[in-house]
C-alpha cells in the first residue's frame, strides 16, 4: 500500500482538516493580537493635541445633537486631491479625545477636519443663520435658534470628570476650574483668561457671535469649529510618508 502523504489525510478527514485549520488560524491570530496587549497605547502621540477645552467640548455637543456629522466628515485622506483641498491628512493622534469619534461617513458639504481659521466668526454666525446668504447653492439647513439659546453648561464639570474617569488628562484643577474656563474663553478681558490658555494651548478666546449679552449655543458650536484641526504645527510635524 502506498504511503499517503499528510496532505491527503487531512483532506478526506473533516475532523482532522478542521482541527489544522484552526491551528493555523489561531497562530495568526495571536501573532496579530498578542502585542496589542502589552502597548500603552496604539495611537502615536503628536506634539499640540490636547483635551478640548470646557467650551469647545459643548460646541462639540451640540455638533453631535445637531447631526452635523451626517452631512459632514472629519477626516482627511492621504490622497492628493483632499490633501490639496483640505490641508494635511488627518492624524489618529488628532482624534484621540473624540468621544464619539466624528469621522463620518458621508460628505454633502466639505470636511470639517481642518475648518479652524478657514472662515471669520462673522461668516460662520451669518452662515449658521442662513447658509444660503454667504453660500447661494448651499443645501446645508439654517440653525438660527443657536444664537438666542443660552449655552446650558452648568454640568460642565462633571463632564471633564467623566472624561477623566475614561483616561483625558484633564487634571482636578482643569474640572474645579471648567465653569470659569468656559467663561473666559468668550471674553478676552476675562481674568481667567491666562489660565485658561495655559491649560489648553491655542484656545481661542473670543466673543465668538457678537452678542455679549450671554453665552449661546453658537459662541460654543463656533469655538468649537474655530479649533479643529488647529492643534498640530505641520511646520514641525515631520513624517517619512509625508508626500508633500
Ligand atoms: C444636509 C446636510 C448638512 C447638514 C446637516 C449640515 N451641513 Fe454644513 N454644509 C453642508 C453643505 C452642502 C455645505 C457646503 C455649502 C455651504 O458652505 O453652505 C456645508 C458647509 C459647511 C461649512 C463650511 C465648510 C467649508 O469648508 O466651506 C461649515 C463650517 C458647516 N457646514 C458646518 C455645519 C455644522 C456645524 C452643522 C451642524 C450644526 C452642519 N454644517 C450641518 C451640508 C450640511
Amino acid at each position: 500500500m502506498a504511503k499517503r502523504s499528510l496532505q491527503k489525510t487531512l483532506e478526506k478527514n473533516v475532523f482532522l482538516l478542521a482541527v489544522g485549520t484552526l491551528l493555523a488560524i489561531s497562530v495568526g491570530g495571536i501573532v496579530e493580537v498578542a502585542p496589542l496587549f502589552y502597548l500603552d497605547s496604539t495611537i502615536e502621540e503628536v506634539e499640540g493635541v490636547r483635551p478640548y477645552s470646557p467650551l469647545e467640548l459643548m460646541g462639540r455637543e451640540i455638533y453631535i445633537r445637531e447631526g452635523c456629522y451626517v452631512c459632514h466628515s472629519q477626516q482627511i485622506r492621504s490622497l492628493r486631491d483632499e490633501v490639496e483641498r483640505y490641508g494635511h491628512y488627518s492624524l489618529a493622534a488628532e482624534s484621540m479625545y473624540d468621544r464619539p469619534f466624528q469621522w463620518g461617513s458621508k460628505r454633502t458639504g466639505p470636511d470639517l477636519a481642518r475648518v479652524g481659521g478657514r472662515y471669520s466668526d462673522e461668516w460662520h454666525v451669518l452662515h449658521m443663520r442662513d447658509p444660503r446668504s454667504v453660500v447661494p447653492e448651499s443645501v446645508m439647513p439654517a440653525y438660527s435658534w443657536m444664537e438666542t439659546t443660552p449655552l446650558d453648561y452648568n454640568m460642565v464639570s462633571k463632564y471633564l470628570e467623566t472624561l477623566a474617569t475614561l483616561g483625558d488628562p484633564y487634571s482636578d484643577e482643569a474640572i474645579l476650574m471648567a465653569f470659569k474656563d468656559l467663561e473666559a474663553q468668550v471674553d478676552p478681558d476675562h481674568e481667567g483668561v491666562d489660565a485658561l490658555m495655559a491649560r489648553y494651548p491655542k484656545a481661542v478666546v473670543r466673543n465668538f457671535d457678537a452678542n455679549s449679552e450671554e453665552i449661546t449655543e453658537l459662541d460654543a458650536l463656533i469655538a468649537y469649529l474655530q479649533m479643529l484641526g488647529t492643534l498640530v504645527d505641520f511646520n514641525t510635524y515631520n513624517n517619512e510618508n509625508d508626500f508633500r
